[in-house]
């Protein structure tokens, strides 16, 4: 048997028949290992279900059956909509975050949603018209599992798929899990109260292979891997975590969702530069990549689609975390505007967009006599040089004398903006500490430009709505004023 030697990045992925000292695709030093791959046992048609590519012949598009309602949904219509309206049968969700920012929980919960008989009535969340009514999404759920059972035997071309048994709901899902043992996830599900699910399984392994052939045996409607860096395969050397183990694990689960259409989650850590650990390569492989995030220290969860062949890209879902798990958030305002603030100097709202939703934001500012020769500038949620460049325009366009104080700026609820509409309330919180100027019920939704000039933001009718519909009237854009200056002056 003949084995290659390849040396990978463990940075960026990048192969290379020789050794480098410095990886060419993404610049690092000393990043290249050593991978012996026996090159006879890593072909495709080795994994464990192998798909016969013989019979593929090409079809007339006018032929291919593409049905829209066979979407699954997760239980969840926040983790739907970032989604696109449900899972797609056959696709591989890639879920990144930090390691306990609350993935597994997440995986888990869709999957006692899915497995349990609740979902009757859930998936009515489907965000497609067709499938509100849930008796009709419950048929749809049974023509996917029908296209499962039957795939086996389908031949090329049959869009048969409305025939055969399809009484098998609710679906079982498999949970395999890399990282906890079946007890510590009989622990977590007991805690969100689903300890006694009868179809959802638990596979405690790391054995790549052997995960595939369990996910293959049991024929499951979902598939959760958690997480891809804790699966290895004896078929090449390396340990887990490496980016060859990554790769040919996440080749073999991709392969297993395509070859029995089932839609599959992988779980990836992301390092601290905020990549999928090593592994870049799997985000160029699977459908969809979700991250998942937070503080921990907060109770909001972010879910955000980065890509999505089967939606939109930039959506989000928001979730809180509590003693029982995950749950929906609805009125997102709540998380980030503080009871109370009315008579308070130093806090203004604004409008952000979080994909294609706006959502009311309260900024916070703090303005003290500084004892440093430096006064300090702190920026918490925002960009802090975005900080220092809206003070020095605070300074020398507005005048207002602000060198020598210390200036603390927070976005209420540990959100993190990146929204340039955020300029305007970030310069008026400042105003607002520094004058001791209430200015609560005021949203100001604007980028300010380096002269003080206000400049029209994106989606911002959406914005304007959404600040009407919380019942705030007065707002402050470049539709009512045309500089930073002009606002100020109307304010006092
Ligand atoms: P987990 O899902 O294990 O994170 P990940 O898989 O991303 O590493 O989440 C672990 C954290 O979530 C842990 O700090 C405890 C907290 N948690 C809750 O607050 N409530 C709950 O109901 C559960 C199950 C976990
Ligand atoms: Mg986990």
């Amino acid at each position: 048997m003949k084995s290659k030697i390849s040396w990978v990045c463990q940075e960026c992925g990048y192969e290379s028949a020789k050794f480098l000292g410095k990886c060419p695709e993404c610049g690092e030093w000393n990043t290249l290992r050593e991978f012996k791959i026996q090159s006879s046992k890593i072909k495709t048609s080795e994994f464990a279900i192998s798909q016969k590519d013989k019979t593929k012949t090409a079809k007339k598009i006018s032929e291919i059956s593409y049905l829209e309602k066979n979407r699954i949904s997760t239980g969840f219509a926040e983790a739907d909509g970032v989604l696109g309206g449900g899972m797609v049968p056959g696709s591989v969700t890639l879920l990144a975050g930090d390691p306990g920012i609350g993935k597994s929980t997440l995986l888990l919960q869709i999957a006692l949603n899915l497995s349990s008989s609740k979902l009757k009535t859930r998936q009515a969340h489907i965000e497609n018209d067709a499938l509100k009514d849930a008796e009709v999404a419950y048929k749809n759920f049974r023509v996917h599992n029908a296209e499962k059972v039957s795939f086996s035997k389908k031949k090329a071309g049959g869009a048969n798929v409305h025939s055969e048994n399809f009484e098998s709901f609710p679906h079982p899902v498999l949970y395999i899990s890399g990282e906890e043992s079946e007890e510590q996830i009989k622990m977590r599900a007991q805690r969100i109260g689903g300890g006694n699910n009868e179809n959802l399984y638990i596979a405690s392994l790391n054995d790549t292979d052997r995960a595939c052939e369990i996910i293959g045996e049991l024929m499951s409607s979902f598939v959760i891997v958690d997480s891809i860096q804790t699966m290895e395969s004896e078929k090449l050397s390396g340990l887990s975590g490496s980016v060859g183990q990554v790769r040919y694990g996440g080749m073999a689960f991709i392969k297993t969702a395509k070859t029995l259409n089932i839609p599959t989650v992988l779980v990836g850590h992301v390092t601290k530069e905020g990549m999928v650990a090593g592994p870049m390569v799997l985000s160029h492989m699977v459908d969809t990549l979700l991250f998942f995030e937070g503080e921990k220290f907060t109770q909001t969860r972010i879910l955000r689609s980065l890509k999505n062949r089967f939606g939109p890209v930039d959506e989000v879902g928001i979730f809180k975390m509590d003693e029982k798990g995950l749950s929906e958030v609805k009125d997102i305002e709540s998380l980030f505007i503080t009871e109370g603030n009315s008579k308070t100097p130093g806090s203004v709202l604004t409008v952000t967009m979080e994909g294609t939703r706006p959502f009311l934001v309260e900024i916070q500012a703090l303005c003290v006599f500084s004892k440093l020769p430096i006064p300090r500038r702190v920026a918490s949620g925002i960009d802090s040089r975005r900080l220092e460049l809206l003070i020095a325009v605070l300074q020398k366009q507005a005048k207002l004398p602000i060198e020598t104080m210390d200036i603390f700026v927070n976005i209420a609820g540990g959100l993190k903006l990146s929204d340039p509409a955020s300029d305007l309330a970030v310069c008026l919180s400042i105003f607002s500490s520094f004058k001791n100027l209430p200015l609560w019920g005021l949203v100001a939704v604007s980028e300010v430009g380096l002269l003080g000039e206000l400049r029209n933001t994106s989606f911002f009718e959406k914005r304007v709505k959404e600040a009407q519909k919380m019942g705030f009237k007065k707002i402050l854009s470049a539709k009512s004023h045309r500089s930073l200056q002009a606002v100020l002056k109307d304010l006092i």
